[in-house]
C-alpha cells in the first residue's frame, strides 16, 4: 500500500516527486557527451520516422494539456504537423488518417476508456500508434505498436501532477529524437537541447521552494469563487491544466484561456472580482518569446486598469511585474521547456485552495484516478 512518506497528503508529495520523476524519465534515454536521445521502444524505424507526414495525439484531461504543449514542440522544433484532438472526441469527426502517421496516445493511467476507444480507431485506420503512459503494460501501452513509458512512479491522487511534467519531457525527448533521425539537428544543437533538459529536475527543485508564497497566495485568494487562467503560445495549455487543477480539487470554478483570446468577450468579465492567474515569462534568447512577453504585460496592465487582482508567472528578475501584480518567480529555462516549471506553482495554488477550503484533496467528489467509462 502505498504510503504518503510524511506528507499530509498524496498530492503534495506526488508534487514534491516531480524533480526525481524527472530524473528517471529523461536520464536513461539521453547521453549528453554523444548529444544522443535513444527512444528505441517506440519502434519505428529510421525510414518510417524520415517517411512521417504527420502527428496525431490524442488523450483526455491533463493528458491532453500535455500533447497540447507537444503540438507547439514538436512543430517549432521538426516541423511536422500535429493534429491533436480530445480522445472522446475523436471518433465522432471521421478522423482522416492512415499509414504514414504515427498516433500518440497519452495516459497516466492506460485506462481511460476515451482515450482506449480512440486508439483502436486510430489502429483500424491504419496509423502506427505510440503510446505514452505512466503504467507498465496497461491496456493502453499494450495495445500499442510502442511504447514510451514516463517513470515518474505510482501517481495516486486524483490530481495528475508528476505524471503531466513527466509527459512534456517525453515529448521534448520524442522532438529531439525525431530530429536527430531526421538529421534536422547538428551534434552540437543537440547537446545544447540536453543540457537545458537535463538542467529541468534542478529547476523543479527551485520551483517547489515557491511552495510557501503559494500558501500564502491561496490564503490571500481563497474566499473567490471564480478564476481566469491565462497563457499564450505553448503556455495556453498550461493555463488550462492550472485551472483544472483548480477546479478538480477545490471545486472552485476557473477557465483556462489563450491570453490573446481575452480581449473577445471575457474581458466583459474581469473586475476586482474575477482574480486573473497569468503565465508571464520570458526566454530572452527567443525573439518570439519576448513579443509573447511584451504582449502579455499590456494584456496585465488593462486588467490592472478594470481592478482584476492578477497573480503573474514570471521569469526570475522581472521587477517591474513584481511590483504589478502578485508575482510568482520561474527559473530561467529556454520557451519550450518553461511550461514544465510554470505548472508547479499551479499544482501548488490548487492544492493550498483545496487543503484552505478543507476538502478531500486526493479523492475530490465524483471524480476517479482512472476514467473506464466513457
Ligand atoms: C487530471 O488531474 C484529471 N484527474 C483527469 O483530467 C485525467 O488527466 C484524465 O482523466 C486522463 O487520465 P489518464 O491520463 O489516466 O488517461
Amino acid at each position: 500500500m502505498p504510503d504518503k512518506g510524511g506528507f499530509p497528503h498524496f498530492m503534495i508529495k506526488e508534487i514534491f516527486e516531480q524533480p526525481q520523476g524527472m530524473r528517471d524519465t529523461i536520464e536513461p534515454r539521453l547521453s549528453l557527451n554523444e548529444g544522443v536521445v535513444r527512444l528505441d521502444e517506440i519502434r519505428s524505424s529510421p525510414d518510417e520516422l524520415r517517411a512521417l507526414r504527420r502527428i496525431n495525439i490524442l488523450a483526455s484531461g491533463t493528458s491532453r494539456h500535455a500533447y497540447m504543449v507537444g503540438q507547439y514542440v514538436i512543430q517549432d522544433m521538426v516541423n511536422i504537423p500535429v493534429d491533436v484532438d480530445y480522445a472522446s472526441e475523436f471518433e465522432y469527426r471521421n478522423p482522416l488518417i492512415g499509414p504514414g502517421e504515427i498516433t500518440i496516445v497519452i495516459t497516466q493511467s492506460g485506462e481511460t476508456a476515451d482515450t482506449t476507444a480512440a486508439q483502436r480507431e486510430a489502429k483500424a485506420k491504419g496509423s502506427r500508434t505510440v503510446a505514452i503512459s505512466n503504467v507498465i503494460d496497461s491496456t493502453i501501452a499494450r495495445e500499442a505498436d510502442g511504447v514510451l513509458y514516463t517513470l515518474a512512479g505510482p501517481e495516486i491522487s486524483i490530481a495528475s501532477t508528476k505524471a503531466f511534467t513527466a509527459q512534456m519531457a517525453v515529448l521534448f525527448l520524442f522532438a529531439l529524437y525525431l530530429g536527430q533521425v531526421r538529421g534536422k539537428f547538428s551534434r552540437e544543437q543537440r547537446r545544447l537541447y540536453l543540457k537545458d533538459l537535463l538542467e529541468i529536475p534542478e529547476k523543479l527543485k527551485v520551483q517547489l521552494e515557491t511552495a510557501s508564497l503559494c500558501e500564502s497566495l491561496a490564503d490571500r485568494y481563497h474566499a473567490f469563487d471564480d478564476f481566469l487562467f491565462m497563457g499564450r503560445a505553448a503556455h495556453y495549455p498550461v493555463a488550462m491544466d492550472g485551472a483544472l487543477k483548480l477546479k478538480e480539487v477545490s471545486y472552485i470554478h476557473a477557465e483556462g484561456y489563450p491570453t490573446g483570446e481575452t480581449k473577445h468577450g471575457p474581458l466583459a468579465l474581469i473586475d476586482e472580482h474575477l482574480p486573473i492567474v497569468i503565465i508571464a515569462t520570458r526566454d530572452q534568447d527567443d525573439a518570439g518569446s519576448m513579443l509573447r512577453y511584451e504582449k502579455t504585460v499590456a494584456n496585465i496592465k488593462t486588467f490592472k486598469e478594470q481592478g482584476a487582482h492578477v497573480i503573474a508567472l514570471t521569469s526570475e528578475g522581472d521587477e517591474e511585474l513584481a511590483k504589478l501584480t502578485d508575482a510568482i518567480p520561474i527559473p530561467t529555462t529556454r520557451e519550450l521547456l518553461l511550461p514544465i516549471l510554470e505548472i508547479v506553482p499551479m499544482q501548488l495554488f490548487a492544492y493550498y485552495m483545496a487543503v484552505r477550503r478543507g476538502l478531500d484533496v486526493d479523492k475530490p467528489r465524483h471524480l476517479v484516478k482512472s476514467v473506464v467509462v466513457e
